[in-house]
């Protein structure tokens, strides 16, 4: 699959996306009854989903609804407290560091050493990952997410916004076949985010990776996601493609579906 959508159209990736469904190679993730608990909250509750290789999935819910949870369990960063998880065809519980050099993570939470220079923080993550060729990758990862002028200057004086892309570039230091990205921060003013779409859409055309994205963004949502995972309370309460939601709930974008579930609504009342 890796690089087999390169110079493809839209059109080639959704053919290729439907094929790689219908093959029997592994889901990328797969879980099953994926409970946790911490003392008394119940944070994940029973959730159960396969997503395809290649796909790009949301995982929607309000402030507290266990997305993050959800993506430190992907990474093995947190254990369930029942369940099973399953990522790039590896039992997380049993062999985690095998997929874990094929995998990473974009996410507020991440810190980055203030008084280093992007260049520098990604050479220490370069360094984790035990890459080679580090220099001609920090070039080509500043290239492709515009972080030409900035890369020398210590991370702790950089704008909000240019500060932002550098999680980016951390995330696809090892190419990873799975990038988990825990809600793109709102500090990036339109442009920015609007290029950070294109830089996403740009990997996922060249690498065929898959993408899991938590986030309040539903425009971004509506670009970028071809599966939307509704979380609530913990429990996975819908899923489909937007325009299915859309059409399923009677909407006219996923904002209004948000909106509709978040206060209560089902898709029954909705019709
Ligand atoms: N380390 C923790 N200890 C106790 N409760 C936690 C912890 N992490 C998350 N929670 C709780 O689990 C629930 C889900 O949180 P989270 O996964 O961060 O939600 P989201 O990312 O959707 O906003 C919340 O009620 C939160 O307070
Ligand atoms: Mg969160």
């Amino acid at each position: 699959m890796r690089g087999a959508l390169a110079g493809r159209g839209p059109g080639d990736r959704t053919a290729l996306l439907l094929s790689a469904m219908a093959s029997p190679s592994p889901p990328a993730i797969e879980v099953q009854h994926l409970t946790k608990t911490f003392e008394g909250v119940l944070a994940v509750d029973d959730v159960s989903f396969a997503l395809a290789r290649g796909s790009t999935t949301a995982l929607l819910g309000a402030n507290g609804a266990g997305k993050t949870t959800t993506i430190a369990l992907l990474l093995g960063l947190l254990l369930p407290s029942r369940g099973s998880i399953h990522v790039l065809g590896e039992d997380m519980l049993r062999h985690r560091y095998r997929a874990l050099p094929r995998m990473n993570l974009s996410s507020p939470y991440v810190d980055l050493l203030r008084r280093l220079s992007a260049y520098e923080n990604l050479r220490v993550y370069a360094g984790l990952y035990g890459l080679s060729d580090v220099s001609a990758r920090i070039a080509r990862l500043a290239e492709r997410v515009e972080l030409g002028e900035f890369l020398h200057r210590p991370v702790g004086n950089l704008s909000a916004g240019q500060h932002s892309r550098i999680p980016l570039a951390k995330a696809l230091i090892n190419d990873p076949e799975l990038l988990l990205l825990d809600e793109p921060p709102a500090s990036m003013d339109p442009d920015t985010a609007d290029r950070m779409r294109g830089w996403l859409e740009r990997y996922r055309t060249e690498t065929g990776a898959t993408i899991v994205l938590a986030s309040h963004n539903m425009s971004e949502v509506e670009r970028l996601c071809d599966d939307v995972l509704m979380l609530k309370s913990g429990t996975l309460i819908d899923r489909g493609a937007p325009a299915v939601l859309l059409a399923r709930y009677g909407r006219q974008n996923m904002e209004e579906v948000f909106l509709h579930i978040a206060r209560g609504g089902t898709a029954a009342a909705a019709q």
